[in-house]
């Protein structure tokens, strides 16, 4: 008898606003799975959003989406504040869940909600983008390998210039950049928004870090640093000192005050018989490399990696095998804890153990 092909997964989209977009884009390039909904609080954008991607079902809350769609999975792509309540509603309700970064507002938030989805059963993945780059996974490999021998030394940074360039938008109009700039608003600052990502890079390859020192900023961007309810509170730059479980020393730092850098990630890995790095100023697609001979002359190689599956695509595929995949909510949750420890370290300026 042939196999009866499985129907396709259906899908909502939570919170319709920038980041939907890609979300969008993505699933639709997905094979196996269908968008069939969208959800947002605001009308406005809830429509113009399942317009122009031709999305059948719209629901003005999560509520009403469990309520009467026949959904298998969510994409959970709201302000942050919101991740965790709308988690835990889709996962008493048994769908799996792709969640954006930071997974929650603190550790204990994070933790709770990979408990409940693991005890549920259902597939749960973080939306860490830069897992999709093909030279961040090969760079994950050679390293696990042993191929640069023990690391020594990491220099991670994630750079972006939206406070002094117009190229995304004016902040100082705009509510999607906004919120980002306001604690009372639910940010953890550049540190929740990005510094997530530059942290999941340095750790995927190198493991867990087991000591961190912070330094965080906030500069003065407006009078009385406010702009409508807007307190502009939340941290603008972050510089970390770390030492990771095997030993190595790293640096770890993110700004929106780079300017000339719109969006820039970089990572060097340094170990005893080689060094690893990739430049997205230079190439999205490649990493270097310094081995062997090449160490004594300082001849770096630039080597095209080959392209990984999407977050999407490994998303889906998990919940059509079963067999679960990273980054997951565990994986969203020990980041969380590097949050949190990176906010207490710079309050009490002092070195934080990571337990
Ligand atoms: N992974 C990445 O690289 C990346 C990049 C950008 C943003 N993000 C993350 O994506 C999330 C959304 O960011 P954004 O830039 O799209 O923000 P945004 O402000 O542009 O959009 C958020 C949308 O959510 C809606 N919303 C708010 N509360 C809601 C609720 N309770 N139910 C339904 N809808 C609700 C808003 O009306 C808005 O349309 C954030 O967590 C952010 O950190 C991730």
């Amino acid at each position: 008898m042939p196999k009866k092909p499985q129907p396709p997964t259906r899908v909502a989209i939570i919170g319709t606003g920038g980041m939907a977009n890609w979300h969008a884009r993505y699933f639709k390039k997905t094979r196996g799975c269908r968008l069939v909904a969208g959800v947002d609080t605001h009308p406005g954008r809830l429509k113009a959003f399942t317009d122009a991607y031709a999305i059948p079902e719209a629901y003005g809350s999560t509520a009403e989406l469990l309520l009467k769609s026949e959904i298998d999975a969510v994409a959970i792509v709201t302000p942050d504040p919101d991740h965790k309540a709308i988690a835990l509603e889709c996962i008493a309700a048994g769908k799996h869940l792709l969640c954006e970064k930071p997974l929650a507002l603190d550790y204990p938030d994070a933790r709770s909600m990979a408990r409940s989805a693991r005890k549920a059963g259902v597939v749960n993945m973080v939306h860490f983008t830069y897992r999709n780059w093909a030279p961040l996974q090969k760079i994950a490999q050679i390293v696990q390998s042993g191929k640069i021998g023990e690391v020594r030394h990491v220099e991670a940074s994630y750079h972006q210039s939206w406070l002094v360039s117009k190229q995304w938008g004016d902040w100082r109009t705009s509510d999607k950049w906004l919120w980002r700039l306001s604690t009372k608003h639910g940010s953890k600052g550049t540190l929740g928004d990005v510094g997530v990502h530059i942290l999941d890079c340095a750790t995927f390859p190198v493991g867990p870090i087991r000591e961190l020192s912070c330094k965080l900023k906030t500069f003065r961007k407006a009078p009385r640093n406010r702009i409508g309810t807007y307190k502009l509170d939340a941290n603008d730059s972050a510089i970390l000192t770390v030492e990771f479980a095997n030993g190595a020393l790293g640096s770890i730092q993110t700004t929106r005050w780079m300017t000339g850098h719109l969006n820039r990630l970089f990572l060097k890995i340094a170990g005893t018989r080689g060094s690893v790095a990739f430049d997205s100023k230079l190439s999205e697609t490649a990493y270097q490399i310094c081995t062997g001979a090449d160490i004594e002359t300082d001849t770096w190689q630039t080597i095209e990696a080959k392209a990984t599956p999407s977050i999407h695509a490994r998303f889906i595929k998990s919940i059509r095998t079963g067999q679960p995949d990273q980054p997951d909510f565990a994986r969203g949750a020990e980041i969380q804890k590097l949050l949190d420890a990176s906010f207490k370290s710079d309050d009490l300026q002092q070195p934080v153990r990571i337990r």
